[in-house]
């Protein structure tokens, strides 16, 4: 009997900072892949979660003055967080694993320990390099430049007692699983990993940490904790109750379907991963599918470089299916995709709102003004006219089904959307404003011809569920599709819709982009963004030199009243004061803050001048003295408020 269960993980991502559109991409291909899955009648157990253990978190939680605990919990739970984005983008996981949850922990420990006691986990020294960031070890013959293969940057000398996993015992079977098998996609990895990895000779993986404690802690060797690709690639087994009583579902959903990764994780999956199960004589999963990366400008998103892009502004702009159909539509999974604001309008505009949502809007439009919603009884068919169509609607869930099963969630929409396209044809061909005009003679043939045109939208319409789940919902109500016109058995064949089927007009599901607006107003809202990311307030630091009294004495500070103020010819940023400073004379003084004051705001007011500076020279005038001012940075931006005192304070008085 066929096996009717699916298990299919994306990685657990690591709650350091916000999560943006790059890890969306992974967690929505899994979604619509589960989605199709149960579409096909599968048991599934869709698992996704947070890889919260390391040195990382660690750092980051002391330098914002939290537990690690404290700081893992607001990114994963605070608002905006990774479950908040999940249910933003509609991902329907059965499963979250926390590594930080307990039977988790207790499972890794349980697990370490087992390695430990068949002898593939031995206590050594490590000596090698370590990529902070990254939290890997590397061997010199892994680096490339010196520095760290994945990110590119310095790797620092490590040297301290730790364990090590046996990973050159099983070199042999890890080449034999990639090179003869199809265990890893695509297959260019596969050549990747034996090149960089494999031939150049697998060495022994340091397991265990010293220097940290924000980890799994080695129950029987206390000080080590253990490493964080341990604790997380296990994560896909403790879930479904490996080594703990929490779950009970391994044995139904182990070994998994697929595990889908990103290229620069591949390694750990492809090779450290199937080690370990081996060292445990478990059953391997049956596949790791290593996709590409999203990039901004060709390079890859990166919270330090500053280009991620958010995937809140994009979805709240254009909608969560809009967005999970780009992401999928645009980029073959298998490799990089280059993400851009115009690549995103160009996908809505062409294939939502041009060919599907027109040929629903059209369809259902006429529908209604032919035939008051429902089509009559009374139909023409005309088998020539019909075929292309009703031969390409009625095949595409074996097309659709094939790109699936393979990943290649691009050829599938693909396969959509020419039936999309040549229903579109279709109307044209039918000319059904033509036929309208004779209801009498062409009735029962324009009647035909939106029975098909409905029937296609169907078709298309349960395909695209998995990618698209509320806006098919919504179509399904407008074509008067019930349930059991939603399933996958209803699009084996031609024909499910009723042939008096009624349509309701409702919005309009895919509304056409103004390319120019929108990409404007996102702009705003990413510089918006950045600024809302900085600082609210930022003072400069205090001095700690100290000054003696009497040299802060010998500075002479007077009240002061503005009696005139105008804008310094040719240039922006001097106001010209004209000041009653208590001696009977006028003094002036220049002060570059014209971007913070209309001069005509401060006529009149009581400020706070030194009077025993040095005269200057700006722009040929001549200032005698300095304004006191404050100033501080809001949002990245320098604020700038002059002090002003009581108008009580007659002008000249000393201030001490
Ligand atoms: N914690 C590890 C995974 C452990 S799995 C046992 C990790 N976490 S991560 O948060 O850094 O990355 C999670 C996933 O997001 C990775 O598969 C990574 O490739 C993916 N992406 C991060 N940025 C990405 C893009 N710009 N584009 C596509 N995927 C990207 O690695």
């Amino acid at each position: 009997m066929e096996n009717k269960r699916f298990y299919i993980t994306t990685p657990i991502y690591y709650p350091s900072a916000k999560l943006h559109i790059g890890h969306a991409y992974c967690t929505v291909a899994a979604d619509a892949m589960a989605r199709y899955k149960r579409l096909t009648g599968h048991e599934v157990m869709f698992l996704t979660g947070t890889d919260e253990h390391g040195q990382n978190i660690e750092t980051k939680a002391r330098e914002a003055g939290i537990t690690p605990q404290q700081f893992v919990d607001n990114i994963v739970t605070g608002p905006k967080g990774v479950l908040d984005l999940w249910k933003l983008m509609n991902v329907s996981y059965d499963r979250f694993i926390r590594t930080t949850d307990d039977y988790h922990v207790r499972a890794i420990q349980r697990i370490f320990k087992r390695m430990y006691d068949n002898g593939d986990i031995y206590k050594g020294t490590y000596k090698g390099k370590y990529c902070k960031p990254c939290e890997s070890f590397w061997t010199e013959s892994q680096l490339v430049d010196g520095k760290c293969p994945d990110c590119g940057r310095e790797v620092q000398d490590a040297e301290e007692e730790a364990y090590f996993f046996r990973l050159s015992k099983y070199a042999g079977r890890i080449q034999d699983l990639l090179e003869n098998t199809d265990f890893l996609e695509p297959r260019s990895r596969v050549n990747e990993m034996v090149n960089n990895f494999i031939k150049p000779g697998l060495e022994d993986l340091c397991v265990s940490r010293t220097s940290f404690t924000w980890g799994v802690p080695v129950d029987f060797d206390p000080g080590h904790v253990v490493y964080v690709w341990i604790d997380a690639l296990f994560n896909y087994m403790t879930a479904l109750g490996f080594e703990n009583d929490k779950y009970g579902d391994l044995e139904k959903f182990w070994p998994a379907d697929v595990h889908f990764v990103g290229k620069e994780i591949v390694r750990f999956h492809s090779i450290i991963w199937p080690a370990m199960l081996m060292s445990l004589d478990l059953p391997l999963p049956k596949k790791v599918y290593g996709h590409g990366w999203l990039l901004l400008d060709g390079g890859k998103m990166s919270k330090s470089k500053g280009n991620v892009v958010d995937p809140y502004i994009l979805a709240e702009k254009f909608g969560v299916d809009a967005l999970r159909f780009f992401l999928l539509r645009t980029f073959p999974f298998g490799s990089d995709g280059n993400f851009s604001n115009e690549l995103l309008i160009q996908t809505i505009n062409t294939d939502l709102a041009n060919d599907l949502g027109n040929l629903v809007s059209r369809t259902t439009a006429m529908v209604g003004k032919y035939f008051g919603g429902s089509l009559p009884g009374d139909q023409a068919e005309d088998p020539e006219k019909d075929a292309p169509l009703l031969e390409m609607a009625s095949s595409l869930r074996g097309r659709y089904e094939a790109q699936m099963e393979r990943y290649q969630f691009q050829n599938a929409l693909e396969e959509i959307f020419k039936v999309v396209q040549r229903a579109n044809k279709y109307i044209d061909e039918n000319a059904p404003w033509a036929l309208a005009k004779d209801m009498e003679a062409n009735g029962p043939r324009l009647a035909r011809v939106l029975y098909n045109l409905l029937e296609a939208t169907r078709i298309c319409g349960v395909l695209l569920t998995p990618f698209m789940p509320e806006s098919m919902e919504k179509l399904f109500g407008q074509i008067g599709a019930g349930a059991d016109l939603r399933t996958w058995d209803s699009v084996a064949a031609w024909g499910g819709l009723s042939e008096t089927a009624a349509v309701t007009k409702g919005e309009n599901l895919f509304p056409r982009v103004d390319a120019e607006k929108a990409l404007q107003e996102l702009e705003e809202a990413a510089e918006a963004a950045k600024r809302a990311a900085l600082p609210a307030i930022e003072v400069e630091p205090q001095l700690t030199e100290p000054v003696d009294f009497d040299t802060f004495c010998k500075c002479d500070f007077r009240a002061v009243k503005v009696k005139a103020c105008e804008n310094v010819k040719k240039s922006n940023k001097l106001l010209r004061f004209t000041l009653d400073d208590g001696t009977g004379a006028d003094r002036q003084i220049l002060s570059g803050i014209a971007m913070y004051y209309k001069p005509e705001e401060l006529v009149g007011k009581t400020l706070v001048a030194i009077v025993n500076l040095p005269p200057r020279k700006m722009m040929g005038l001549e200032s005698r003295g300095m304004l006191l001012s404050a100033v501080h940075t809001e949002r990245g931006e320098e604020k700038l408020r002059l002090i002003m005192v009581d108008d009580a304070i007659p002008a000249g008085a000393k201030l001490c």
